[in-house]
């Protein structure tokens, strides 16, 4: 098998699930992460060998075949645009940028190199999730006729939470779409195999303003602030979307995304209505599938290999009753994206490459636009 080595960019939640996940697939080194303040400290914590607080050393000195960016949106572009010159296989995590312009230039930059180009829209790997797609191109959900759904989330809730999402200028002009909707919305389109070909969004801000805290404070809450700990932010981007789909085939879509809905961690429920069945899948109870039939008693698929489809079984690690979940979808797209590092990139990938995040970021735009026009606008 052959090994390669990898730097992760970005060491905070995401960048130590890269980590972890990474080395599950054992041909795969993680030799160094970046971190803009106490690398050494989280390297030594995560046993990743070096550590830098310049990507660009990083990449200059460590002799990588890959670099996974898990960064703050705005800093996704520069951070790619390097690896790539330097003939490195990137591994991006979603939105692709904060603008179309930049997604279309990585796009392009990557297709001249002829590497391997990843965003980490992780959740296409749940086993449950594959199933659904395995069906669709079976025929067995029939014509799809609609998709509905959300993406909720209750970590933005009060007005004491705070986070770089909440800048545009390093999150980009969505938030709550961009974040957590790209994730439903490139499921949506992996598992039908049908595009998205108009949006009408509603979007609403109910936070105002935010607390922005002045200084480093582990849990945040109302209770630890006092005023001159925080300075009152005002918050431009949305809390809550939602948007109105049209997809290629006629089917008509309808999502929900809120990232201040309380008591839903980060649920996302997505179900799909077929000429010849219904399904739905929701990522809290993430190991079964619904099958809803007219004419005969409704099923619930659970996963397990020996039951899944055969390409389904491929990306599922564990037996029957074993549950996987979210670190799971991550070991199953990299090795998805290291196979075709050692192997060659396939007519049709599995994992989305960077054609599908600058999809994504187009979509993005029309729905931001079409937020601000209250308009349905084609894509
Ligand atoms: N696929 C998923 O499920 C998923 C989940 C969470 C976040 N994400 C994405 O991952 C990215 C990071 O999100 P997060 O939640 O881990 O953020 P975070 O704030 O927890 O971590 C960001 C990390 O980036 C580092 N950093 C910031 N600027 C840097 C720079 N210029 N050079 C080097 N390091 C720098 C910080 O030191 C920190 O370690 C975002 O693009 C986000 O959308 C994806």
């Amino acid at each position: 098998m052959k090994r390669f080595r990898a730097g992760v960019i970005g060491a905070g939640f995401i960048g130590a699930v890269h980590i972890e996940q990474l080395r599950r697939l054992g041909n795969v080194e993680v030799a160094a992460l970046v971190k803009t303040t106490g690398p050494r400290e989280k390297a030594e914590a995560l046993c990743v060998p070096a550590a830098y607080t310049d990507y660009r050393e990083m990449i200059d000195r460590e002799e990588l075949d890959a670099v996974h960016i898990c960064t703050p949106n705005s800093t996704h572009f520069e951070m790619a645009m390097y690896a790539l010159e330097k003939g490195l296989h990137v591994i991006c995590e979603k939105p692709m940028t904060c603008t179309v312009a930049e997604a279309e230039e990585l796009n392009r930059k990557a297709r001249e190199k002829g590497l391997v180009n990843a965003i980490n829209f992780n959740c296409r790997f749940y086993p449950m999730v594959y199933q659904i797609r395995e069906m669709a191109k079976a025929g067995e959900l029939g014509d799809i006729f609609t998709v509905h759904g959300s993406y909720l989330q209750d970590w933005l809730y009060l007005d004491t939470d705070y986070s770089w999402r909440l800048e545009p200028e390093l999150s980009g002009e969505s938030r709550a779409f961009a974040d957590i909707g790209s994730h439903w919305i490139d499921l949506v389109q992996f598992v039908t195999g049908l595009r998205v070909t108009g949006v009408l969004a509603d979007f609403a801000v109910f936070h105002k303003n935010r607390k922005k805290p002045l200084k480093p404070i582990d849990t945040y809450s109302g209770m630890a602030l006092r005023p001159e700990d925080y300075r009152l932010t005002p918050v431009k981007t949305e809390d809550y979307a939602a948007v109105l789909f049209r997809l290629e085939n006629g089917a008509r879509g309808c999502c929900t995304v809120s990232q201040v809905f309380a008591g839903r961690k980060n649920q996302m429920v997505v179900e799909i209505g077929g000429s010849r069945c219904a399904v739905r899948w929701d990522s809290e109870n993430s190991n079964a599938l619904w099958i809803g039939r007219r004419g005969s008693a409704n099923n619930e698929l659970v996963k397990d290999p020996s039951i899944l489809c055969a390409a389904t079984a491929g990306i599922t690690g564990y037996p029957g009753g074993h549950v996987e979940g979210f670190p799971d979808t991550f070991k199953q797209n990299f090795k998805k994206v290291y196979d075709a590092i050692a192997g060659g990139i396939p007519d049709s990938p599995d994992y989305a490459t960077f054609e599908d995040g600058l999809r994504e970021m187009i979509l993005n735009d029309r729905i931001v636009q079409s937020a601000r026009e209250q308009r349905w606008l084609d894509l």
